[in-house]
């Protein structure tokens, strides 16, 4: 194993213990220790679920980017495993970018990510290949053969600094995968390539392409058939908002459409953010052994890397909750895996209850919960304006999450969650009562709220570092509002120690 690995798995040990258990989320990943950015390598490997990540374990700050570790039975309780890859060849000396997994014919992991160099030492000037690694779950070897894809294998008039974030899926005749691109104006192209091996690969063709309205480079593809369609995942650069969708300039849209096996075209048909909250990027799916296509994004937001909460913080980065994806009403919807209702506890459950002013009620409080509301009008009375639930609350902060009827927005904001910068604190979200009603269903974890809006219709995801000591939940609404509300815990000591 090379030196910079070694160094790597060492210092992450030793760094990893100044990081109490109470000091990081209790069901989201966040690095070992330091920075953590794209998930990679998503997938199910020797009866466990594997999830790489971008890493630097020498700093809070991205820089040097490794491939860090961690493998769970259940998706939530992750076990950390030693770096998985250092940037320490020539052809990667810049950095091993976000990549994917599959298993071989021969039972080995294949890792295939993107290998960064510089051009004549020049940090500005990088050229990105994509590169190959095998192992056993635990080691990985990088190949002598590497890179497996270069620049010079492209149709002409791409852009080689920008060519990366390879996704690999099995089909009946080996491998395919999708590398994200763009040309040389900037716009983003997502190249198709097949190979039979897993390490000879031939380009195929260019599957999609940005004609200019989903901002600039498209980053971290992934793509898969879902429900009787294909869905396109890219997470763009610098968008422009439209409406209610794409206000955070790199986020995340799904393309719901057809893939053409004869032009190996993918034609898309209608496309939507995948998440409308504020800390949402590069996400990247598996199918589970039991044919769920599972999504797990990086829960974060590259313009908002400031703000951690606290300067002496010993990590950065928290992955999201994984998410089953499902198409409903031709619209991609997610719901939390199922596996979280293993670690609920406690419920706390009221029904009908009238809410005409501020609301506390008896129970429905804590900062790592599970909470589902449904809302609705009081039959008779002149329709509510606006109904709001404040969480992570206390004297002097709180999130909320409002709806105002007469726009149909949803909006999160985290204005007082402690922050004392300048960044953005909230996002909206258009959503469509079901008569009459909303569904809401919020997860809190120590640092985040995820929000899954009407049965999984629309997701708003933030990061919140607000005092751990502001638990409380209070409700409001400026008319007559009946409420139903179902508390749980989530992995509560009681809950852990049970199972
Ligand atoms: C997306 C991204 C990827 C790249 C990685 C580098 O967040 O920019 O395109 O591979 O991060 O860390």
């Amino acid at each position: 194993m090379n030196q910079k690995l070694l160094f790597a798995r060492a210092y992450e040990g030793v760094a990893a213990q100044q990081i109490p258990d109470e000091a990081r989320p209790l069901f989201h990943l966040t690095p070992y220790a330091g920075w953590m950015n794209d998930p990679n390598g998503f997938s199910f490997y020797q009866g466990r679920y594997h999830l790489f990540y971008q890493y630097n374990p020498y700093d809070t700050k991205w820089d040097d980017m490794h491939w860090g570790h961690a493998v769970s039975a259940d998706l939530l309780q992750w076990d950390y495993l030693p770096a998985a890859m250092a940037p320490d060849e020539p052809y990667d000396d810049k950095g091993c970018f976000s990549g994917s997994a599959q298993e071989l014919a021969d039972g080995r992991q294949l890792l295939l990510y993107t290998g960064v160099r510089a051009e004549g030492g020049e940090r500005d000037k990088e050229i990105q290949t994509q590169c190959v690694a095998v192992g056993d779950g635990l080691d990985y070897a990088k190949l002598p053969q590497n890179p497996v894809i270069s620049w010079e294998d492209l149709p002409e008039g791409l852009d080689k600094h920008n060519f990366r974030d390879p996704k690999i899926w099995k089909t009946a005749e080996g491998y395919r995968c999708v590398v994200g691109s763009c040309d040389e104006s900037g716009l983003g192209k997502i190249l198709l390539f097949r190979s039979a091996d897993g390490f000879a690969w031939t380009f195929e063709s260019i599957l999609a392409e940005n004609d200019g309205r989903l901002g600039l480079m498209w980053e971290c593809p992934d793509f898969f058939s879902l429900d009787g369609k294909d869905v396109l995942l890219v997470s763009p650069q610098d968008m422009l908002p439209e409406g209610f969708e794409y206000h955070n300039g790199n986020g995340t849209v799904a393309m719901i459409g057809t893939f053409d096996e004869q032009t190996r075209r993918f034609l898309p048909e209608a496309d939507q953010a995948v998440d409308y909250g504020i800390d949402f990027y590069a996400p990247t799916t598996l199918l589970s052994p039991d044919g769920r296509r599972i999504m797990i994004g990086w829960m974060q937001n590259w313009d908002t890397t400031q703000l951690s909460g606290s300067k002496d913080r010993k990590w950065f980065g928290q992955m999201t909750l994984p998410r089953e994806l499902f198409l409903r009403d031709g619209r991609l919807c997610q719901r939390p895996i199922r596996e979280l209702e293993a670690f609920r506890s406690r419920p706390v459950i009221y029904e009908n209850v009238l809410v005409d002013s501020v609301v506390h009620l008896p129970g429905i409080q804590g900062r790592t919960l599970d909470m589902e509301l449904t809302v609705r009008p009081e039959p008779g009375e002149p329709l509510y304006h606006k109904f709001s639930v404040r969480f992570m609350e206390n004297e002097q902060f709180h999130t909320k999450l409002s709806y105002r009827t007469h726009e149909s927005v949803l909006r999160i904001d985290r204005k007082f969650s402690g922050s004392r910068r300048a960044y953005i604190h909230q996002r909206r979200c258009q959503i469509a009562p079901r008569n009459g009603e909303i569904k809401l269903r919020l997860i809190l974890d120590r640092f985040s709220a995820e929000v899954f809006i009407n049965d999984g219709e629309k997701v708003m995801t933030a990061t919140i570092f607000t005092d751990l000591a502001a638990q409380g939940i209070s409700f409001f609404a400026d008319g007559k509002v009946r409420m139903d509300v179902t508390k749980y815990d989530l992995f509560s000591e009681e809950t852990h120690e049970t199972l």
